[in-house]
């Protein structure tokens, strides 16, 4: 075994996933798309702890609290399962955006962690592998592992990985409107919508529809095309989850208030497109030589980040370990 470090990035999804047929291996109930990005990354440090009794977690420098530290040590039980090894391990992770507010999201920590864990423990996988043990952190990570827009296919353990799509290049306008943890996980509020939405398997029907069209869209280049999907498909998202018991609403009146200037840009000939994960911040999609126009018209309605298509997770040199607040 050795010490490993790794980066990931975020990824925003153009097609949302949104519900899982298997707990347990964090199989999707349908597929989605995304753009993983060129900013918000996570660094993660795997060293092993040969009198360890258990695995720790440092998250920015301080002691992780009891849940986040079972959910990694969980994760690395399949990595230990793979390898035939029982050796524990501390990860020292550091995000460059807050933890919880919706954009350091699990998706880079995870596919961070898988890398380095992967190679801490000597496992020889390629992407599509590290792709599928990433989703066994959180969905999501699956697609962080690759590099600019990717698909995350629906089917089992074996076929349940993100792997490239060609698309046209894009840019997104992030607009940060509150940066506090989000009210409820997006694992939960997943689990309360499969349970109590009477929308539910309407959406992960027309989720399959709507990535066909999306890949169709992609391949051609059709950015128009590439946009309507994409919004509509985050407000078919955004009103499913409003539909459980009890309601959930992750948008507030500021991220309302983007959606709608972002559709004043469009009937003045602006194009640009809005989506939003489970947080209240809002991501618009444009084309590269609007990208300053929409920022600028978009200014004061957020904090204003300009992201584009990033790399997958990659390993970093020796010597780029996160420092330990220990
Ligand atoms: C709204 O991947 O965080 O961002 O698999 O339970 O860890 P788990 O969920 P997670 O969910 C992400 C949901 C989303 C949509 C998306 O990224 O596709």
């Amino acid at each position: 075994m050795r010490t490993t470090t790794a980066r990931a990035y975020p990824n925003i999804a153009l097609i949302k996933y949104w519900g899982k047929r298997d707990e347990a291996r964090i199989l999707p109930a349908a597929g989605s798309l995304s753009m993983t990005l060129d900013a918000f990354e996570t660094t993660t440090t795997v060293i092993p702890t040969p009198d360890g009794v258990a695995d720790t977690l440092e998250l920015d420098g301080q002691p992780a609290d009891e849940e986040a530290t079972r959910r990694i040590a969980a994760f690395l039980d399949h990595v230990r399962a793979l390898a035939g090894s029982e050796q524990k391990v501390m990860v020292a992770s550091r995000n460059s955006v807050p933890t919880g507010a919706g954009l350091a999201s699990s998706a880079s920590g995870f596919a961070a962690l898988a890398t380095a864990a992967a190679a801490a423990f000597e496992l020889d996988l390629d992407t599509r592998d590290l792709s599928r043990l990433a989703r066994l952190g959180s969905g999501s990570a699956c697609r962080s592992v690759l590099p600019g827009v990717s698909v995350w296919h629906a089917g089992d353990d074996e076929t349940s990985f993100a792997e490239p799509v060609s698309a046209p290049d894009m840019r997104m306008v992030v607009l940060t409107v509150d940066r506090g943890r989000k009210p409820i996980s997006s694992r939960s509020a997943m689990r309360l919508t499969a349970a109590t939405s009477p929308f539910y398997d309407a959406w992960v029907a027309s989720t399959e529809t709507s990535l066909s069209a999306m890949i169709d869209a992609c391949s051609e280049g059709d950015f128009t095309r590439i946009g309507e999907i994409t919004e509509s498909h985050a407000l078919r998202m955004h009103a499913l989850i409003q539909s459980t018991t009890p309601p959930i609403r992750f948008l507030r009146p500021q991220s309302v208030a983007i959606f709608d200037a972002v559709e004043k840009l469009r009937e003045n000939g602006l194009e640009a497109y809005s989506t939003a994960d489970a947080g209240p911040n809002v991501v618009v999609l444009v084309r590269p030589e609007n990208t300053e126009a929409v920022a600028r018209a978009l200014e004061g309605l957020g904090d204003i980040r300009i992201v584009g298509p990033g790399p997958g997770a990659q390993l970093l040199p020796e010597g780029s370990e996160v420092p330990s607040g220990a």
